[in-house]
């Protein structure tokens, strides 16, 4: 965990509020393989990590609540009675978001501060949002004795993001991030909000991420969009969501959907496939499977579902030519972020030299490079 930015956050709450805060570190995510199969009742395969938010917060004995945004020099000031949401794009709609959905299951709270920053780039496809609500609601839980379980608490902020930020997310990033399990990714089953934990080891293979640095507008529409996209196909098939299709199942409507939205379809029932054949993989440490599948992921979020980039197929291609890379893919909701590669660490460095160059080159702009830990899920820290 990052010392620093623990430190940090800690002294500037303490020289505004005046008071001693509550710590509290919320992770963000990696997500091996299952890409927008989550909001299909669907199986992915998150991990939390050692990345993600710091959060100060404590009781306010003024009548008015202040969210801090450290990292954007930010403040807002709002009162608990008189909530709505903030302009679009806004990160005080994650705070106002999480406090609204509290308040909408009948829980009391009272005034509150909160500062925070982080070490996620937003926009990296980590899920610093989902840290972010899950920090607020877990400090807010302990403030006031709300007795939230976790599991309320991820719906609460999932809820949040529904009704305040507009994007009508599943319920991996929240899960993940709460849930996490040191050196551990979890099998979701997104619809009995379950999971299982499989211990990641990689042997003499490790993962690293690549930041296109971008992240183009229509991310948020384009979500919503491939949402409403597989909720109609699942009407059309009379199941409750793509989870219970089979392919055979889709050419039966074939000729009630357009050809795009049967590749959608087609690929979410693959993509549910392929994290079920990739924990049987990881489980019998069978990383060449375990990387196919990671490309085939990538392909079929390029080519049938639509929401990579040029950016991310640079770097996935780029992959894709080392024989020392297993697998790449685009990871999260798409149109920008980070690619996830699984390489052999003999080839990290000299592999990471190489696309930082080519990346460069190609886009004129730098793209980063991260390796991660495997951490646990939201907690309070010293
Ligand atoms: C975003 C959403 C998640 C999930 C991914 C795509 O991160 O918040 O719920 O749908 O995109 O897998």
């Amino acid at each position: 965990m990052n010392k620093a930015l623990i430190q940090k956050i800690k002294t500037v709450y303490q020289k505004i509020f005046k008071t001693v805060p509550l710590m509290i570190f919320s992770p963000g995510r990696i997500n091996i393989i299952g890409e927008h199969t989550d909001y299909n009742d669907g199986f992915v395969f998150p991990a939390a990590v050692n990345k993600g938010i710091v959060a100060a917060i404590g009781k306010s004995d003024s009548k008015e609540s202040t969210a801090f945004a450290i990292d954007k020099n930010e403040k807002v000031t709002f009162s608990l009675s008189s909530l709505k949401p903030s302009a679009e794009g806004s990160w005080a709609n994650y705070v106002f978001g999480v406090v609204a959905e509290i308040q909408n299951r009948s829980k009391t709270i009272g005034d509150f501060n909160i500062a925070f920053g982080g070490d996620i780039p937003p926009g990296a496809g980590m899920s610093s949002s989902a840290a972010l609500e899950n920090s607020v609601v877990f400090g807010l839980n302990e403030l006031f004795d709300l007795g939230l379980t976790k599991e309320d608490m991820i719906l609460i902020s999932q809820k949040a993001e529904h009704n305040y930020v507009g994007v009508k997310c599943g319920i991996m990033d929240q899960y993940a991030s709460m849930f996490g399990i040191k050196d551990n990714a979890l099998l979701l089953d997104c619809r009995t909000v379950e999971s299982k934990p499989y211990k990641m080891d990689f042997k003499d293979h490790e993962l690293i991420l690549i930041n296109t640095n971008v992240k183009h507008s229509l991310s948020d529409s384009a979500y919503n969009d491939r949402r409403s996209v597989c909720e109609s196909i699942s009407e059309l098939l009379k199941v409750r969501a793509l989870r219970d299709a089979t392919e055979y199942d889709l050419e039966g409507i074939k000729d009630k959907v357009t050809p795009e939205n049967y590749q959608k379809a087609i690929y979410v029932i693959q993509e549910n496939n392929r994290v079920i054949a990739a924990s049987k993989a990881m489980k019998a440490g069978d990383l060449k499977t375990l990387g196919a599948l990671i490309y085939g992921s990538h392909e079929g979020l390029q080519h049938q579902y639509k929401v990579s980039c040029e950016e991310l197929d640079f770097l996935v291609d780029q992959a894709k030519l080392n024989t020392h890379i297993l697998g790449a893919r685009m990871m999260g909701g798409g149109f920008g972020g980070c690619t996830i590669n699984l390489l052999a660490k003999t080839e990290t460095e000299s592999f990471k030299t190489f696309i930082s160059e080519a990346y460069k080159y190609k886009f004129n702009k730098a793209c980063s490079i991260y390796s991660v830990e495997l951490s646990n899920g939201t907690h309070i820290i010293q």
